[in-house]
C-alpha cells in the first residue's frame, strides 16, 4: 500500500484535469493505495516569500503560517505524488507554480540536493485547448524538477489536448482509461 497526494491545478473544480486526476485515484483505490485529492486553488496559497527560513533551517518546513505548510511533512512522508495542471498562457496554471514553489523547502541550495523527495514516485497530468502536442514544454518542466532536481522517478506523464469545455475529456475516454490503468499498475 503506497501513500499518494494528488494535486489538482484548476481552478474548475469537476474540470478536465480534475477528471484525469480523479480517474488515476480511482484505479490506485482499486489497486488498495491510500489516496488523497487536494485542490490547489483552495490552499490559498500566497507563495513562497523567499525568506530563507527553511535553508537556513530556521524551521522545519516553512515559516508561512498556512495550510500549504501543513502539508508539507505530509509530502516529506508520502510514497507518490500527483501533479495535474491545465496550460494557462502557454505554461503551467497560476496556483500550480506557487506550490512548486513552497517545494523549496526540500531543496537544499547550498549543495544543490533535495531531501525527501529522492526515490518517490510522480505523475503529471496537463491539460490545453490546444492539440496535446502543442505544450510538451509543461511536461518537460515538470520532469526537469520532480526527476531533474528532485531525483524522484516518473511513474507517467499524460499529455492531453483538444480541451476546451469543463466536460471535453469525456469526448476521450480512452484518455480516462489510461489515467486509470496508470493507477492500477502502480507498484
Ligand atoms: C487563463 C487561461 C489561459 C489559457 N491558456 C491556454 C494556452 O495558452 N494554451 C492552450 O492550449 N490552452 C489554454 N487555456 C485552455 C485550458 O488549458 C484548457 O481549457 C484546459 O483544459 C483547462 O483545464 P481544466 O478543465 O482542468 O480547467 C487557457 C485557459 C485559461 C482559463
Amino acid at each position: 500500500m503506497m501513500k499518494v497526494m494528488a494535486f489538482v491545478g484548476s481552478p474548475r473544480k469537476g474540470g478536465n484535469t480534475s477528471k484525469i486526476v480523479n480517474s488515476i485515484c480511482t484505479g490506485l483505490k482499486e489497486n488498495g493505495h491510500a489516496v488523497e485529492v487536494y485542490y490547489l486553488s483552495e490552499l490559498d496559497n500566497v507563495g513562497c516569500k523567499a525568506c530563507d527560513s527553511c535553508q537556513a533551517n530556521k524551521v522545519e518546513y516553512c515559516a508561512i503560517n498556512d495550510k500549504m505548510t501543513t502539508l508539507l511533512p505530509k509530502i516529506a512522508d508520502a510514497d507518490c505524488i500527483i501533479v495535474g495542471t491545465p496550460v494557462y498562457m502557454l505554461q503551467l496554471s497560476g496556483i500550480t507554480k506557487n506550490f512548486l514553489d513552497r517545494l523549496f523547502t526540500f531543496y537544499r541550495r547550498s549543495n544543490h540536493t533535495a531531501r525527501y523527495l529522492p526515490g518517490k514516485k510522480y505523475m503529471t497530468v496537463t491539460c490545453n485547448g490546444a492539440p496535446a502536442e502543442a505544450f510538451g514544454n509543461v511536461t518537460e518542466y515538470l520532469n526537469q524538477l520532480f526527476n531533474g532536481s528532485f531525483k524522484m522517478k516518473n511513474v507517467g506523464n499524460i499529455i492531453t489536448g483538444n480541451l476546451t469545455n469543463k466536460d471535453d475529456i469525456l469526448k476521450q475516454q480512452g484518455v480516462l482509461e489510461q489515467a486509470e490503468e496508470l493507477g492500477r499498475k502502480l507498484s
